[in-house]
């Protein structure tokens, strides 16, 4: 028998089914089952993707029980302490970390394509004053498919990276553009002599009749926090990206629909969730109250920024951005924080409750990460499109990888129907 196969034996039939094992360069290694239906006739059953790994990719590693995620086989501990933003965008997106030069010319296209089409400031004027920002990015991102005819070529490798360089780059100036909207202020134009997040900062804080000065605290601790979320392997959103991707549909559309998904409260919708949670509970004398209700099965509340499908660990995006808590809030002046004050004592408390430890529940990346964009004066309405601004990269360096495959196939899953069986029509007089 060979060695690298897993062998099924189908109790009802006896019949003895060999799968090919693939070997990953770390973590679990996977089981191929792309042949079993047609060896068996039974699908696989694996709803929320427990044990389905959707793809193969270079991008990305987490493991879960170590606590540790890596960026193309780099610790993000040490890109977060030493990289930019914009390096690890190139990173992801070419596979290597740049040289000077090449990091140059990265900032340099990017850079120049941080405008809009002056048409597009039509769509912002289009929705109502009180809309959700998240709502303005999936309409507007999606919109951009109606503008850029000359890099929806999925099929040239130059269009696609023209348009994933348009999107990372256009991304942040569409942030700013729907919070402007939000609050009835003029959109700002990117400023190409500023940084990623200092020309985010701008164009979401400047006002036309001002100087602005962008904080250098603000922006360094918004190009870690961008760090941080650039990818995370197979997340809702970013299959959302690769399934949409997966039919051709145009890389700005994809890209929406991975906005869309991020949007949940289980997802990326969870640090706008968590600051909403914190003024809740409002006082530290509370938090038992709330524990017990995330506890009870029978009440929906849920600790927002507590869990991960994979991490059983302390999230390590988690724990560098708590120490970045402590450290932007003294710089900033803003050290009391009672809703810091009150997170560190809800994380204190459950980590300490027998639930939580039992069920390997620990604060993920979004339990602090509204904390510092409170601090940044960010809205909390704005706080997962912050994340959509820097997963943009994640998104489209999968999108990248996953049409450039040789055998690229459309996802289709299959399903266990569990519907009526065959039955005639019956005409609406005899029903
Ligand atoms: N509060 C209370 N109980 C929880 C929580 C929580 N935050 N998270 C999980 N549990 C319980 C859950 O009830 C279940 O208990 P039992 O075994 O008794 O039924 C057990 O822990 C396992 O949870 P699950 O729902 O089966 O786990 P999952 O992998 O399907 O869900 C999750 C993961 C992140 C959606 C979930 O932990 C959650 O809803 N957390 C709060 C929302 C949140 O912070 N989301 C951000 C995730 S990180 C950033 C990102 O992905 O964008």
């Amino acid at each position: 028998m060979a060695k690298d196969t897993v062998t099924v034996i189908d109790n009802r039939t006896g019949k003895e089914i060999e799968l090919p094992i693939h070997t990953a360069t770390q973590g679990p290694d996977v089981v191929d089952i792309g042949s079993f239906f047609r060896e068996s006739g039974y699908f696989t059953y694996d709803p929320g993707f427990l044990s389905t790994a959707s793809c193969h990719s270079t991008l990305t590693y987490l493991d879960g029980q170590q606590g540790m995620l890596m960026y193309r086989g780099y610790p993000i501990e040490q890109l977060a302490e030493r990289s930019t933003f914009l390096e690890v965008a190139s990173l992801m997106l070419y596979g290597n970390l740049p040289d000077r030069e090449e990091l140059a010319d990265f900032r340099k296209i990017i850079v120049h394509h941080s405008m809009l089409n002056e048409a597009l400031k039509g769509f912002f004027r289009g929705f109502y004053h009180d809309a959700h920002p998240m709502a303005i990015m999936v309409g507007v991102v999606g919109s951009l498919s109606a503008f850029y005819h000359d890099s929806s070529d999925i099929t040239n490798p130059e269009h696609r990276e023209i348009a994933a360089h348009r999107m990372i780059a256009k991304m942040p100036t569409i942030a700013a553009a729907s919070y402007k909207h939000s609050i009835g202020e003029p959109q700002v134009y990117p400023d190409n002599r500023l940084s990623y997040t200092g020309n985010l900062l701008k164009m979401m804080f400047s006002v036309p009749c001002e100087e602005y000065e962008v904080d250098p605290v603000a922006e360094k601790a918004l190009d870690l926090i961008f760090i941080l979320h650039a990818d995370h392997e197979q997340n809702a959103s970013t299959s959302t990206v690769r399934l949409a991707g997966s039919s051709g549909a145009n890389p700005f559309a994809c890209i929406a629909s991975g906005i869309a998904a991020l949007w949940g409260p289980a997802h990326g919708g969870a640090n706008e969730a968590v600051l909403n949670m914190l003024i809740e509970i409002g006082d530290v004398q509370n938090v038992p109250k709330y524990l017990e209700r995330a506890k009870d099965r029978n009440d929906p509340f849920r600790l927002m920024g507590f869990g991960h499908r994979v991490y059983k660990n302390y999230d390590p995006r988690a724990r560098i951005i708590r120490k970045m808590c402590h450290e932007v809030l003294a710089r900033l002046g803003d050290n009391n924080d009672p809703l810091f004050e009150l997170a560190l004592k809800l994380e204190e408390i459950a980590l300490k409750d027998d639930y939580f430890i039992q069920r390997k529940l620990y604060p993920n990346v979004d339990f602090y990460s509204g904390l510092i964009y409170r601090a940044l004066g960010i809205p909390s309405n704005m706080f997962t499109v912050m994340f959509a601004i820097a997963r943009t990269v994640g998104w489209v360096s999968q999108w990248m990888e996953m049409i450039g495959e040789k055998n690229q196939r459309i996802g289709r899953p299959r399903q266990l129907y569990v519907g009526p069986v065959k039955r005639d029509y019956i005409p609406i007089n005899q029903r």
